[in-house]
């Protein structure tokens, strides 16, 4: 029997990535359980993903101390990893360092291209399909004070098919995300 480490997911946007992540946890070797789901905002993603798995979810308040509040979850749920996905903002330094540099984002680009401040969501495959880039893909990496510097973890890529739009390319991406995030958060575990 695998010895599971707690791990929170935190984001504010669609949830498909937490809900990659929780069902990974079904596996028998997997090697952490998803302890609790934070949204940094109302949105409808986090909330269901939370409720299909009878996870914990929390809300940020806006109007409060985020690093204070994301603290002092860390601390109340054990977390021993904290997965960002969809989490737009720059992470804290002190939770970066409370949870001894055991957080990783994901990026829908194969850094260090199509990377840092203003690429996100659908900007970045817009950027890919306007470079005509052949490869696209998604990379997992190390949370820095820095948008997408982290050291990378683990990538992988898909072609960029003829004529494709962003919203055709982002569906594509978003299944290599669905596919190496959770499998890197157990890998990652395991060798930490
Ligand atoms: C994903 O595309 C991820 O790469 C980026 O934010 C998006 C979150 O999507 N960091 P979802 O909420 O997981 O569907």
């Amino acid at each position: 029997m695998v010895q599971r480490k707690n791990v929170a997911v935190i984001g504010s946007g669609a949830g498909s990535n937490a809900e990659a992540i929780c069902t990974y946890a079904l596996n028998a070797d997997c090697a952490y359980a998803v302890a609790l789901i934070v949204s940094t905002s109302p949105g409808a993603g986090m909330y269901t993903v939370a409720a299909a798995h009878s996870i914990p979810l929390r809300v940020l308040d806006p109007e409060k101390d985020i690093a204070g509040q994301i603290s002092d979850l860390m601390i109340e749920y054990g977390i021993e990893l904290l997965a960002l996905a969809g989490f737009m903002k720059l992470l804290p330094t002190q939770i970066i360092e409370q949870l001894g540099g055991r957080v990783l984002n994901i990026h829908p680009a194969l850094l260090p291209s199509f990377g840092g401040k203003g690429m996100y969501g659908i900007h970045v495959h817009k950027a890919v399909i306007a470079a005509k880039a052949l490869k696209t893909g998604a990379t997992v990496h190390l949370v820095t004070e820095q948008y997408d510097e982290g050291r990378i973890i683990a990538q992988d890529y898909v072609d960029v098919p003829t004529n494709c739009t962003a919203q055709e390319l982002q569906i594509l991406v978003k299944n290599v995300e669905h596919r190496i995030y959770p499998q890197t958060i157990s890998a990652f575990l395991r060798n930490t």
